[in-house]
This record gives C-alpha cells, sequence and structure tokens, in this order.
C-alpha cells in the first residue's frame, strides 16, 4: 500500500531487527536448549521423556544452526491445525525468504510457533514451558519492588475523601493517583526477559520501584494519560477494561495491581484479561503464570514482609478471580504471526468483543508493534493514523464497513524501532539526548497512546 511505509525486515543495515536476527534469537535457543537439558537433569524423568526430550534438544540445536546460518524459514510440519496452516500461507506468501532476510516480526513469531511445535509435537513434553525457569528466577529476582508496591497500594486510604474513591474528572488527587498507577503498570514491562535477560540483581531493582517510576516520568516521549483519564471519568454505566497482557513476573504484579486499582476506584466494573497460549517471546504470560505469582507470592519466604501487605494483596486479588470480577481470557489469535489489524478479517469474534469494551489496554513492545504493524512510520505520525483499520470510520477498513473501533490505550516502554505519536521537536530532542535510536530501543523510553476509536 503506497500510503503506509514499509514493514521492518530483519536484512535492514543497522536496524535493530537485523541485530536481532544475528545473536538474539541464536542466545534465546540456546536458553531453550539448556532449559531442556536442565529438566531432563530430574531424577524424575521416565526412559520415555528422555527419549523424547533428546529429541527436542536435537531439533532446537538445528533450529539454532538455522537461524546462525540464514537458512530459509522452512514450513511449520503440517499437524492439520489451523494455526500451522495459517503459519505457512503467511511464510509462502513472501517468497523465499531467510532468517536474516525476512519481515522481522512474522519470523519472530514463528520462531515461537515453531518451538512450540518442536515441544508439544512429544506427548511427554506437552505441558512443559521452555521459559518457566526464566521467568522463577526474574520474579524472585523482583521480591524487593513487589514488596514496596503492595505496601503503596495497600496503604492508600479508602476513606470517601480518598482519591481512590474519586473519579470526578476536576480532582487533582485523583487524577495523580491515576497518573501514578498508569506509570506503575507502564514501567513494569521495563523488564521482559527477551531483551534483558542478562540483567544482574542491581541492575533489575534500578528499573523497579518508585524512585524509578518518578524519574520516568520525564522519558514518556508520547503521553496521552489525561485523554485516557477524561475519557474514562466520562463513561456512564459499566466499564469493562480489557488487558492484552505482556510480561510475567513483575510486570505481571504490576498489572494486577493496576487491575485492582481499576476495581477499586470504580474506574473499572470488571477486567478481561487476555494471556498467550503458548510460550511466547520468553516471559509472556501463560495462563498458568497467573496462579504461579500468586501462590509464590503468599507462599515464598522472598515475598514475606512485616505486615504482610503483600500476602494481603495477593488474596485480595484471588478474591477478585474467584468473583469474576478480574477473569482470564485465551484466544488463539494473539500467538499466530497476524499483526492487529488483521483483526476484523482473520478473528472477528475477537474484533467484536474488544469493540465493546469500555478501554482495551495493550501491555508493552510486542503488543505495539503488533498494533501499528512494525512499520517505519516516521515517529511524528499521529497513532491514530499508524492504528489505521482499529480507529473507526470507513477509511482503512479491511471490509469496508463503518465502524468504530476499539478504545485503545497502549502502555509501551521502547524497546524496538517504531514508535509513534512522538512530537517533531521531541524527536530532535531525543535524538541529541539518547542518538542512534537509542530512544526507541533501550527500553529506557516509553509512550502512553490513546485512542477513542473515532475516525482518524
Ligand atoms: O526483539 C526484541 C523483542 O523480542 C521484540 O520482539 C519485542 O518487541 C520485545 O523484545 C519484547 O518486549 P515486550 O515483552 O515488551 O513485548
Ligand atoms: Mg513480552
Amino acid at each position: 500500500n503506497s500510503t503506509t511505509p514499509r514493514e521492518v525486515w530483519t536484512s535492514e543495515p543497522g536496524a535493530m531487527a537485523a541485530e536481532t536476527a544475528a545473536t538474539r534469537w541464536p542466545r534465546i535457543v540456546q536458553d531453550m536448549v539448556d532449559a531442556v537439558a536442565q529438566a531432563m537433569l530430574s531424577s524424575s524423568v521416565s526412559p520415555a521423556q528422555r527419549g523424547e526430550g533428546e529429541d527436542i534438544l536435537r531439533q532446537l540445536k538445528q533450529l539454532k544452526d538455522e537461524i546462525e546460518q540464514d537458512e530459509a524459514l522452512l514450513p511449520l510440519t503440517t499437524d492439520g491445525s489451523r494455526e500451522t496452516k495459517e503459519y505457512n500461507t503467511k511464510l509462502s506468501s513472501f517468497g523465499p525468504i531467510t532468517w536474516s532476510n525476512s519481515p522481522w516480526l512474522f519470523a519472530e513469531c514463528y520462531l515461537y510457533a515453531r518451538v512450540n511445535q518442536i515441544i508439544t509435537s512429544k506427548p511427554t513434553w506437552r505441558e512443559f514451558d521452555v521459559f518457566a525457569q526464566q521467568k522463577a528466577s526474574a520474579l524472585a529476582a523482583s521480591s524487593n519492588a513487589v514488596r514496596e508496591l503492595s505496601t503503596r497500594y495497600m496503604d492508600l486510604p479508602t476513606s470517601a475523601s480518598s482519591p481512590l474513591n474519586d473519579t470526578r474528572v476536576d480532582s487533582d488527587a485523583a487524577y495523580r493517583l491515576f497518573i501514578e498507577m498508569t506509570q506503575v503498570a507502564l514501567w513494569g514491562n521495563a523488564t521482559d526477559l527477551s531483551l534483558l535477560s542478562k540483567l544482574s540483581l542491581d541492575q533489575i531493582h534500578a528499573l523497579q520501584g518508585a524512585k524509578a517510576i518518578e524519574e520516568g516520568q520525564a522519558r514518556i516521549v508520547s503521553n496521552d494519560t489525561r485523554a485516557a483519564w477524561e475519557y474514562l471519568c466520562s463513561v456512564d454505566g459499566p466499564r469493562r477494561i480489557d488487558i492484552v497482557l505482556d510480561n510475567s513476573g513483575f510486570e505481571l504484579f504490576t498489572d494486577l495491581v493496576y487491575c485492582l486499582y481499576l476495581l477499586d476506584s470504580g474506574l473499572a466494573s470488571d477486567i478481561t484479561l487476555h494471556p498467550k497460549s503458548i510460550p511466547w517471546f520468553v516471559s509472556d504470560v501463560l495462563p498458568k503464570d497467573v496462579d504461579v505469582l500468586l501462590s509464590t507470592l503468599l507462599e515464598s519466604p522472598d515475598f514475606q514482609d512485616e505486615d504482610g501487605q503483600t500476602q494481603k494483596l495477593a488474596q485480595k486479588l484471588k478474591e477478585c478471580l474467584a468473583r469474576g470480577l478480574i477473569k482470564i481470557k485465551e484466544h488463539r489469535f494473539w500467538t499466530t504471526g497476524f499483526d492487529f489489524q488483521d483483526m476484523p478479517a482473520e478473528a472477528p469474534d475477537l474484533f467484536e468483543e474488544l469493540c465493546k469494551s469500555t478501554l482495551v489496554i495493550f501491555k508493552g513492545d510486542l503488543n505495539y508493534r503488533k498494533l501499528v504493524q512494525d512499520k517505519t512510520w516516521p515517529h511524528s505520525t499521529p497513532f491514530r493514523s499508524a492504528l489505521r483499520c482499529l480507529c473507526g470510520g470507513q477509511s482503512g477498513s479491511a471490509d469496508g464497513v463503518n465502524r468504530k473501533g476499539p478504545k485503545i490505550l497502549a502502555l509501551r516502554t521502547n524497546k524496538a524501532d517504531v514508535c509513534v505519536g512522538v512530537p517533531e521537536k521531541t524527536v530532535q530532542r531525543l535524538e541529541s539526548e539518547a542518538p542512534g535510536q537509542a530512544w526507541v530501543r533501550n527500553g529506557k523510553y516509553a509512550v502512553i497512546s490513546f485512542s477513542d476509536g473515532g475516525p482518524v
């Protein structure tokens, strides 16, 4: 399409995509090899599991070689599933592509689909999450920030005059609390494992906690918090909020605190969480990660504090889940190779559902790239223009129907080259402050972008 820029390819010299293909993907696959090898050391591994485990190891090593030697992306093994057909149809639509000459977003999704096929084709390994160990260690490393945030939240006054019970649009205190809680969820995204897996404990702590959040304010390079607040306050009747989750561990914890805040403040009447259904981009949330998180907070000695605030908060969350105030809903679409602008055509049921939501919050970098199609948009492109058919109106709509799009709030720390909605003057300042695209890549800058679903 001549009106939109091209997609980011791994062959682009100097692009982050090229570096990802050359060094990060092989490292991520090596980490998987290590995780399977480690699991096989367990004394409870049966002979059948051992045999299948050896086969998984062989296939993962082969995949790593294919990436390092820049071989072709092979079709997934035909297994009759819709997912496999979709991946293979999209793969063949590009013609022959290799790891270092492929559309970045698609190739990276394909990588995780391929690994999933390798592992789930072995009956004794079907339930194995190859990233579980990495996720658990990262969660343990976040215990300080988890306890600090639990105390902050549980200490909020709940009196009638508290900002927590105030959704008047012109209340300064209530708006400030909204800003704070939104930023907690935003900066929770600074610690995903696919980009930052080699951080030390000190570095993780520096990225988390109240101080980091306060200092982060100036690094939000496009900020629609006010528009989102005004919109939410203006909605009458029940407010259903959806959150398309990103990473487990600390980020999931911040998202759940955000859920509590939205429910306690009355900004949401109920919340639907959308996790992934297969191990995805190393640290993304699987449904079972929610249980893992809450039981870790309740039971692990690392998370005990004197007044038990973390456990009280975890208990509150469990109750919200039990009462259906927070629901978890899977959909196969989230782990396809499609971007979200394909949703009206490829997952119309999901699209329709999200259009009915009061607000759909998309967490993190990958979800953001899928929202704006991972294209080389000029950074000053308005967010809504880059959303195209996810905005209302007929223009850009895949099926030509004139409708209002979903109301979208993206909370994303910048970890890949695509970034829109940044005023031209800010772009110039950032180029001198964090040159060489560092401000879109290093996870230290962020965007809070809102669309009310109206036409561009
Ligand atoms: O290549 C970098 C990357 O793996 C991206 O594909 C993805 O955008 C990001 O890291 C993961 O970040 P997040 O967990 O915030 O989506
Ligand atoms: Mg992620």
